[in-house]
């Protein structure tokens, strides 16, 4: 599939995605009435309007007492599809989506339920849309690493269709060091493992990633930047970051988006994607994000092919697809005066 070449946005890989912070206030709403729960909140206005966080946790607390309401299969499933169609509409053509496994099965879920519906959805909204997607099992910092180590013990067991592995949750306070057995696990299944380090810890935890959990990607990293050491390491070995620049905005990561640290991630040799992390909540699909920090930092389409090509080098696809993919990218950066302003989808 080439680019058509008055797209407004390159095609790229979204890397950095938690399912559910993909919940949009409605669906929330309607799938708390299918399923007969209870959600704290008079409608979907009101949900939104608590949307105003003060830092990471703030949000968790809302964010896993929202995905409450996800129950079935088929909630996982519609939720999965809602998020490929507007991923589709804003160019993403590959996702790899992070469910936190251990929130549902914790409240009653089956695991089968949740693995089922996201492969479902990933399936029928591929059919759908053409975006591809692959599935990684967050593990949970703020939770016992002993949970995860038996949450892969399930997923082997079930052979379940899952890519790789991630660690999300509070960064804070819980080390990572406790899921190295976890990681070491999958790796020898052959999963993929990327982990989130440096979005409000300190530089030294992207090493712990690395050398601990053998992480092959980093979710955020923005906080590298403070030890030179860190950034030469990242810059040497060109290990992919996965940003959220939107998302370290509203969790107040760093102050506003002209302080956001990528222009310096840029100019140091950083290998650096954009994404939404938890569009929803954050009000901003990647495709938002690319344009929010092109108007704000003036990106050129050099730079935004860059950052797109960055995203399907740094995805768990196959060497071929991701050459497919880039070439896209490159049709889209040669395909100069074609930058009209257009609908998402066009
Ligand atoms: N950081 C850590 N865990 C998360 C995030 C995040 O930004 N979003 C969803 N889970
Ligand atoms: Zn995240």
């Amino acid at each position: 599939m080439t680019a058509p070449p008055t797209t407004p946005r390159p095609p790229r890989a979204e890397l950095h995605l938690h399912l559910e912070g993909t919940l949009e206030p409605e669906l929330a709403f309607s799938l708390a009435e299918r399923n007969r729960v209870a959600l704290p909140f008079a409608d979907p206005a009101a949900l939104r309007a608590a949307y105003d966080f003060t830092d990471l946790q703030s949000f968790l607390d809302l964010y896993h007492a929202t995905s409450q309401v996800l129950r079935t299969a088929e909630d996982f499933a519609d939720l999965t599809v809602a998020y490929l169609r507007r991923a589709a509409a804003g160019g993403v053509r590959h996702a790899e989506v992070m469910v936190d496994l251990q929130t549902h099965v914790a409240r009653g879920v089956p695991l089968e339920e949740v693995v089922a519906g996201v492969a479902r959805g990933l399936a029928d909204g591929e059919a759908e849309t053409g975006v591809s997607g692959l599935l990684i099992a967050a593990f949970l910092r703020h939770r016992p690493a002993a949970e995860a180590d038996a949450l892969l013990d399930d997923l082997l067991a079930l052979d379940a269709p899952v890519a790789g592995v991630g660690l999300a949750s509070t960064e804070v306070g819980f080390s990572a060091a406790p899921f190295a057995p976890a990681f070491a696990r999958a790796a020898a299944h052959g999963l993929r493992r990327t982990a989130h380090a440096a979005e409000e810890g300190p530089a030294w935890h992207v090493t712990e990633v690395l050398d601990v959990l053998g992480a092959e990607r980093v979710d955020h990293g923005i906080r590298a930047l403070e030890d030179p050491d860190v950034v030469a390491r990242l810059v040497r070995d060109q290990v992919p970051l996965t940003v959220c620049p939107v998302s370290n905005v509203r969790l107040r990561a760093v102050p506003s988006l002209a302080e956001h640290p990528l222009p310096r991630m840029l100019a140091a040799g950083l290998n650096v994607s954009l994404n939404s992390d938890d569009p929803s909540y954050f009000g901003g699909y990647v495709d938002e994000v690319d344009d929010a920090v092109t108007a704000q930092f003036h990106l050129t389409r050099d730079q935004r092919a860059d950052l797109a090509a960055a995203s399907f080098r740094g995805s768990f696809l196959p060497a071929e697809r991701v050459a497919t993919h880039v070439a896209d990218v490159e049709a889209w950066r040669g395909a100069s005066g074609n930058t009209r302003p257009g609908p998402a989808a066009s």
